[in-house]
């Protein structure tokens, strides 16, 4: 079960996907955008917050983008990355759509990134941190909105080593996105006089933490860093705090423990510090005008997720807006999605050579409901883009 709904607007839900031209000519008529989201499951939340974020931009832009119409395609990928290319495949053979925007967990962006390189489609990934796809599988077809894995991690692992903090665990689930945010904290925690001491999984979507928990007290170290998401990450939070470690031991991680997450986590997250590309307090003018519009169309507040699906539908605007909405202009529009400077609610950022976003990472502080902004952890940092070779 969700653990927030998002009152979900059906007025924008109902937006554009009404009439299909069939296989609209490269361009006129609509631009058929398929969301590959999870729907369901432990990242359920977030999903409808990447397509609710994604769609306000183009409802702000009169439903258009490049001068065309968009028509939406979705699909739910269940976070199953067994799944995903079956998936990923209705959306491309089936609907047969211009551009992919999709997803959350890691294992099935990958999928997506394989798929999208053999059928020479345009992905847009406004969540899915897999450092390989700004990696090794790196490509002109697809930008992320987003992070890579190891960009907040690294963050806080510089932010706890230049404390002086000595000694971490880290708890996480065993897939991608666990296992590379572990590996940015760890490269940024040793590289400032810290050591981590043990690396403690579960399987992906697990929330049975006892034993984790019982380790953690037995090994006593001076922090934990964990990634957890979504409704995993709301049940992480207060078991730690049931109990009792984090008197003792702060519990840290990339900011996708507590965002999204802080009705439902109440006290046990209270003053816990994260490192996140995004700050719910951020006070600019552009933030500001982004919450008030997404409360206002939503009835509830945005969080880092919602910036994302924003700023995919931003970078797709950029591509589209140069080519004026003609898709048979592949190259320059590609160009143009990778040389943009996008003026996100979380502050301007450009993108990589690799298609990653470069951008400050913040460290933030839990205050009632709020991930309030303590200052900038890393500035203008760039995903290391191992592998890429483009
Ligand atoms: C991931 O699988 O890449 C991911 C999922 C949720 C939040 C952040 C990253």
């Amino acid at each position: 079960m969700p653990f927030k709904t998002p009152i979900a607007a059906a007025a924008i839900v109902a937006l554009g996907a009404l009439t299909s031209f069939g296989a609209a000519a490269q361009g006129s008529g609509p631009i058929k955008v398929g969301l590959m989201l999870p729907f369901s499951g432990t990242y359920a939340s977030l999903g409808h917050m990447i397509e609710d974020g994604f769609k306000l931009y183009v409802q702000e832009h009169g439903g258009k983008i490049g001068g065309r119409d968009i028509e939406y395609f979705k699909v739910d990928d269940e976070s199953d990355p067994s799944k995903a290319t079956d998936n990923v495949n209705k959306l491309i053979k089936r609907d047969k759509v211009d551009v992919l925007v999709g997803t959350v967990h890691s294992g099935v962006a990958m999928a997506m990134a394989k798929a999208a390189n053999d059928s020479k489609t345009l992905l847009i990934i406004p969540n899915a941190g897999a450092d390989a796809i700004t990696g090794p599988m790196c490509s002109p077809n697809i930008v992320r909105s987003s992070f890579s894995n190891w960009q907040p991690g690294y963050a806080m692992g510089v932010v706890e080593g230049k404390k002086g903090v000595k000694k971490a665990m880290t708890v996480t689930w065993n897939y991608a996105a666990g296992a590379e945010s572990v590996k940015g904290f760890t490269e940024g925690f040793e590289k400032n006089g810290g050591t981590v001491v043990k690396n403690l999984t579960l399987p992906f979507p697990n929330v049975e933490f006892q034993a984790l928990l019982t380790e953690v007290a037995a090994q006593k170290p001076d922090v934990v860093y964990s990634f957890f998401a979504g409704g995993g990450a709301v049940k992480f939070v207060k078991d730690y705090a049931a109990a009792g470690l984090n008197k003792t031991i702060p519990l840290v991680g990339p900011g996708f423990l507590t965002d999204g997450t802080l009705e439902a986590q109440g006290a046990a997250a209270q003053g816990m510090l994260t490192t996140l590309h995004y700050a719910d307090n951020l006070d600019t003018p552009r933030n500001n005008q982004f919450r008030k519009s997404f409360a206002l169309a939503y009835k509830t507040n945005a969080d880092v997720y919602a910036v994302q699906g924003y700023d995919a539908a931003q970078i797709l605007a950029a591509g589209l807006n140069a080519v004026k909405g003609d898709l048979a202009k592949r190259d320059q529009l590609t160009t143009a999605m990778r040389n943009a400077v996008v003026d996100s609610p979380r502050g301007k950022f450009t993108i990589s050579k690799a298609g990653n976003p470069v951008q400050d990472v913040y460290l933030r502080q839990v205050t009632g409901i709020n991930n309030e902004f303590r200052g900038v952890a890393v500035k203008s940092l760039a995903d290391p883009a191992r592998g890429c070779k483009m």
